[in-house]
C-alpha cells in the first residue's frame, strides 16, 4: 500500500514511524515532511495547506490512503478533497473540523449539549466586549474564535489585561480574522489531561491519557509554546475520572455532533481540565497532539494503520485498540531562544542507534547533513515500566544528541512524579 500523510512535524514522524510497522505499507510519502525523517519517508516539496497540489500528488501517484494530521489543512477541507477523488483518509471533514476551527462553534455546541465546559460570553462588538469586562470575574479568559497557531488564548489577570487583549484581537487583529469573533469566558483552575481518541463516529476508542508541559521553562515558567515535553499515562487521570469523562463528556460530544450532522471521523483531541467540579472541556482539537502523539502512539499495541482504517470504514467497534501498560516520556530538544526568535542551521546529530527514539520536528538536510531547522527541533522518547524510568531513560537519550544552541526543559515529568510519589 502507498501512504500519504500531511504535515512535518513531530507528530508526523510518529505517526509515520507507527504506521511503517505494518507489513502492507509499500511506500510513505511525506507532504512536505521534513529532514529529519527521510529515512523513514519519501520527502515530497508540497505544503500541508497546498490542497490542490496535495489531491493532484495523491490522484498521480495512486495513493491507497491519506493521513491528513494537522488542523489548517482539516479545516480547509484537504479530507473532503481527498475523498472527492475516492481517496480514503484519515481525518475528519471540514464541517467536523469546525469543532477546532471555531471555539464559538465549540463553545455553543457544549452549551446545546449539556458538556461541561467553562461559563462564557461571545461578542463580535469590541464596545460590547469591553462593557462586558467592566464587571466580569477576574482572572478572565479571552479566546480568539478562529486558528490562532496556538497563541489565541489570553489568561488575563486583571480587567486592564483582559481590555488589551480584546483590542489587539478585535482591533488590531493580533490573529487577522480569527480575532473577528471572540469568546470570554471563566477561569478554570485544577490539572490539565490531554485524552486523544479514535472514533469512527459511532464508537469512542480513548487512547492513553498523557500531560503536556506548555511553558518553556522550568517549573511552568516563561512562554507558552507548542509544547516542551509529554508524559503519559497522565496521572491525574484515574478510572474514575475516565469513566466520568466518557459518560459526561466523550460520548455527548460524538452524539451532538452526529446530531448536528457534522459526524465526527479521526481523532479527537480532548483537552480536559479536572477542576474540582468534575472534568471540563478546555479545548476540542480535531486531530492528535503535537507532542502527546510522541508518547501516545509509541505505547499503542495495536496496528496503527490497521484502527485508522477502521476508522474510515466505519468498523471501530470491531477492534479492540490495545495500549501497553508501561509509561513513555518525551523531552523537546528546541532552539535556543524558541518560542521567540532563534538560529537555525546548525548541524544535527543523532546516533544510529537510538534513532527509534527519535521524532524531528524541525531539520532539513542539505548536502546529506541534518540542520537544525524550526524552533521545537526535535523529541525523544523512552518508554519504560514506569513513568520514573521512562523520565529518566528519555533526558539519557537526549545526552546523546547535539547540536549548537539546544535547550530543553529539565523538569518534563516532575509535576506527574510528584503525584505518583503522594
Ligand atoms: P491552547 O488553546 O492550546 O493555546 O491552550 C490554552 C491554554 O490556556 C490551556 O492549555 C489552558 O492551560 C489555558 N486555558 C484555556 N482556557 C482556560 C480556562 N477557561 N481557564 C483556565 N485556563 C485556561
Ligand atoms: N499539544 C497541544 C496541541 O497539540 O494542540
Amino acid at each position: 500500500m502507498k501512504i500519504m500523510v500531511v504535515g512535518g512535524g513531530g507528530r508526523e514522524h510518529a505517526i509515520i514511524k507507527k504506521i511503517k510497522e505494518n507489513k502492507s505499507v509499500t511506500e510513505i510519502f511525506a507532504l512536505p515532511g521534513n529532514g529529519g525523517m527521510a529515512k523513514d519517508a519519501t520527502l515530497v516539496d508540497i505544503g500541508a495547506k497546498e490542497i490542490d497540489k496535495i489531491v493532484e500528488f495523491a490522484v498521480t501517484n495512486a495513493i491507497d490512503y491519506a493521513v491528513v494530521a494537522p488542523d489548517d489543512p482539516l479545516v480547509l477541507g484537504c479530507v473532503d478533497a481527498l475523498e472527492a477523488k475516492g481517496i480514503p483518509c484519515f481525518g475528519p471533514r471540514a464541517n467536523a473540523a469546525i469543532i477546532e476551527g471555531s471555539k464559538v462553534f465549540s463553545k455553543n455546541l457544549m452549551k446545546k449539549y449539556g458538556i461541561p465546559t467553562a461559563e462564557y460570553e461571545v461578542f463580535n462588538d469590541m464596545q460590547a466586549a469591553l462593557a462586558y469586562l467592566e464587571t466580569a470575574p477576574v482572572p478572565t479568559v479571552i479566546k480568539a474564535d478562529g486558528l490562532a497557531l496556538g497563541k489565541g488564548v489570553i489568561i488575563a489577570q486583571t480587567r486592564e489585561e483582559a481590555k488589551a487583549a480584546v483590542v489587539s484581537m478585535m482591533q488590531d487583529k493580533a490573529f487577522g480574522s480569527s480575532g473577528d469573533n471572540i469568546v470570554i469566558e471563566e477561569f478554570l483552575t485544577g490539572p490539565e489531561v490531554s485524552v486523544l481518541a479514535f472514533t469512527d463516529g459511532k464508537t469512542v476508542a480513548p487512547m492513553v491519557s498523557s500531560m503536556d508541559h506548555k511553558r518553556a521553562g522550568d517549573n511552568d515558567t516563561g512562554l507558552n509554546t507548542g509544547g516542551m515535553g509529554t508524559i503519559a499515562p497522565n496521572p491525574y487521570y484515574t478510572a474514575s475520572v475516565a469513566a466520568e469523562c466518557m459518560e459526561k463528556i466523550f460520548l455527548p460530544t460524538i452524539n451532538a455532533m452526529n446530531n448536528e450532522g457534522r459526524t465526527f471521523k479521526g481523532c479527537l483531541y480532548f483537552g480536559l481540565m479536572i477542576t474540582p467540579k468534575g472534568p471540563k472541556v478546555i479545548e476540542y482539537n480535531c486531530r492528535f497532539g503535537d507532542p502527546e502523539t510522541q508518547v501516545v502512539l509509541p505505547l499503542l499495541e495495536s496496528d496503527l494503520l490497521t484502527v485508522m482504517m477502521a476508522v474510515t470504514e466505519g468498523r471501530l467497534g470491531e477492534l479492540e485498540v490495545k495500549f501497553s501498560n508501561k509509561s513513555a516520556a518525551c523531552v523537546i530538544m528546541a532552539s535556543a531562544g524558541y518560542p521567540q526568535s532563534y538560529e537555525k542551521g546548525f548541524e544535527l546529530t543523532i546516533p544510529a542507534e537510538i534513532e527509534n527514539n527519535v521524532y524531528v520536528a524541525g531539520a532539513v538536510l542539505k548536502d546529506s547533513k541534518l540542520l537544525t531547522n524550526g524552533g521545537r527541533v526535535l523529541g525523544v522518547t523512552a518508554v519504560e515500566e514506569n513513568l520514573k524510568s521512562a523520565v529518566e531513560s528519555s533526558y539519557s537519550l537526549v545526552k546523546k544528541i547535539h547540536f549548537d544552541n539546544a535547550f530543553y526543559r529539565s523538569d518534563i515529568g516532575a509535576k506527574a512524579l510528584a503525584v505518583l510519589e503522594d
